[in-house]
């Protein structure tokens, strides 16, 4: 083929190469409103967002599409103010990818309002794979926003199943601000 036209060639067949290295690490955002998730046990997170009487009132300004997940998980012997005492709560979600991350919003108090101690395991196709404890000791009341809790950047490419858990049973309390995944 005529020299010109053949470092069109090689031009048009790099750009496509790198459009498609592009493509196929492509990041995406699931907020926690999607309806791929799946929270349990029924009934016992709240919509931080339309949650009046809950304790963490972030602003939702700073709060990725304005949405978030509150559950307050009060270990022994303050379980009994749960409706499901003790037991854990979970939010499940599967993706189709190659790397998982998950954000949520810290409350960076010890009691007041609420105590924002975190205490999450996360679990990669059924395994626990990683977990995030946090115990802050002032009360300060503020909220740090998109606080990276999970991070598997090298995944099989393919379908996966993660579990978040926020609380142990009969270990410490545990608040969770779910606000997104990212994955790619
Ligand atoms: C995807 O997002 C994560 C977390 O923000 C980041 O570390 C990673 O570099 C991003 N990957 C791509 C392909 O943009
Ligand atoms: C944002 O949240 C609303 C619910 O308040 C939901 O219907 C919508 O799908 C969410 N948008 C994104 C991009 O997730
Ligand atoms: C999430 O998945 C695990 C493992 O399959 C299951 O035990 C748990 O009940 C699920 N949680 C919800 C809220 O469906
Ligand atoms: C994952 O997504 C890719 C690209 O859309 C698709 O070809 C593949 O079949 C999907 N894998 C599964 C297990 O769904
Ligand atoms: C929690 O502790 C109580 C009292 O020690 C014990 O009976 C119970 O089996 C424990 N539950 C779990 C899930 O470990």
């Amino acid at each position: 083929m005529p020299r010109n036209l053949y470092a069109h060639f090689r031009l048009y067949l790099l750009a496509s190469l790198l459009l498609d290295v592009k493509a196929t690490f492509r990041n995406f955002t699931i907020d926690d409103s999607d309806p791929s998730w799946v929270y349990g046990p029924y009934g016992a997170w709240n919509i931080g967002n339309e949650c009046h009487g809950c304790d963490a009132q972030p602003e939702a300004e700073l709060v990725y599409n304005q949405t978030w997940h509150d559950a307050a998980f009060y270990a022994p012997p303050n379980s009994q103010t749960m409706a499901f005492p003790n037991e854990p709560f979970t939010a499940n979600i599967t993706f189709n990818g190659t790397a998982i991350y998950v954000f949520c919003i810290m409350l960076n108090s010890a009691t007041y309002p609420i105590f924002g101690d975190s205490d999450m395991i996360f679990h990669m196709d059924g395994i626990p794979v990683s977990t995030y404890q946090n115990t802050p000791t002032e009360n300060l009341d503020t909220y740090t926003y998109n606080v990276p809790v999970f991070a598997m950047p090298s995944l099989e490419y393919g379908l996966h199943r993660l579990m978040i858990q926020n609380g142990v049973p009969n270990g410490t309390n545990a608040l969770i601000l779910l606000d997104y995944i990212i994955f790619t």
